[in-house]
């Protein structure tokens, strides 16, 4: 049988902060096929993460076929926004959420990898994060910081890990992240600079493929995942109608469950796709291939 098998792997996982997203479905998989998965989660997050965990709250969706609950071996605290610690302003690093986590930042994580696990710690990072502070607000009415930061977070916060993360990894190494077709198509209510930053997210996609696979033979893809109500997507407003939409228009029209993505991360991240990179992998029921509304009247 040809079966994904990431024993003896070690990943990463960017963007867990409850069971409800593509990023747990993913950490999921990837333990599935026997990888140990540390996660990284916002500061903000993160208490209310872990009070979900110890209190049990998340057991039946952490139950794996073997009848185990999936464990996670480490939960860092990721603020994916920052690149160095020297980076955050001193008003967040004291604040409520902040001032018991110390460094937070991509290279403060890096810096935790290695002395937790030694020199080269990882051979799997999946970025499954965004953040767009004006995310509902249509582009044409987004501010300059709104969209700086959106990039900042959704984008620009790829190109850093790959910077830090990738001199830390093992032969064979990947980089998956997750991005929407919004990229690329018009889809009103994505607003405030997010479809700008998934495009530059797939984009960089391309370039850090070419040039970290030079430099240190790992792969680089992104999967545009179809609409799913997560806790991030909620905060967009439409994301019901979104995931309707889809379901009616999309040539298979079952809801798109995160466990679908997740599989195929897992086996993004697995030798068997070691001769894919640079690519933007579509996981959406087919829904990017549409060019008519199916409830259009014919032309
Ligand atoms: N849900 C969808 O419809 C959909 C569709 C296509 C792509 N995606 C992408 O999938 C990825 C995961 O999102 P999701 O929808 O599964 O939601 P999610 O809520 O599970 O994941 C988003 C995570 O990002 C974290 N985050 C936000 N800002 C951060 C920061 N500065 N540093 C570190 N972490 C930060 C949040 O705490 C959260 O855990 C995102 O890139 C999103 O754009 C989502």
């Amino acid at each position: 049988m040809l079966a994904i098998d990431l024993s003896g792997r070690r990943a990463l996982v960017a963007g867990v902060a409850d069971d409800g997203g593509f990023g747990f479905a993913i950490a999921k998989a990837l333990a599935e096929a026997g990888a140990s998965v540390s996660v990284g989660t916002w500061p903000p997050a993160l208490t209310i993460f872990m009070n979900l965990l110890e209190r049990g709250k998340m057991d039946e969706s952490r139950r794996l076929n073997s009848g185990k609950l999936l464990e996670f071996e480490k939960i860092y605290p990721l603020d994916a926004a920052y690149d160095t610690y020297d980076a955050m302003p001193e008003e967040l690093r004291t604040s409520k959420r902040y001032k018991d986590v110390g460094d937070c930042s991509i290279a403060g994580l890096a810096q935790r990898l290695t002395s937790d696990f030694g020199d080269k710690p990882l051979d799997v990072v999946v970025h499954s994060l965004a953040n767009g502070p004006e995310v509902k607000k249509p582009l044409l009415e987004t501010s300059r910081d709104g969209y700086l930061a959106a990039l900042s977070a959704s984008a620009f916060s790829l190109v850093s890990m790959v910077q830090r993360f990738a001199p830390l990894m093992r032969d064979g190494g990947s980089f998956v992240s997750l991005t929407y077709l919004a990229s690329e198509r018009v889809v009103p209510g994505y607003g405030g600079g997010m479809s700008s930053a998934k495009a530059a997210l797939e984009s960089d996609t391309r370039t850090l493929a070419f040039e970290a696979g030079r430099k240190y033979g790992v792969r680089i893809n992104t999967i545009s995942a179809g609409p799913l109500a997560s806790r991030a997507a909620s905060a967009i407003g439409i994301i019901e109608k979104m995931v309707e939409y889809v379901s009616v228009n999309a040539p298979l029209t079952q809801k798109l469950e995160a466990a679908e993505v997740g599989t195929v991360a897992a086996f993004l991240s697995s030798s068997l796709a070691s001769g894919i990179t640079g690519n933007t992998v579509y996981v959406d029921k087919g829904y990017h291939a549409m060019g008519m509304a199916v409830s259009a009247p014919a032309p």
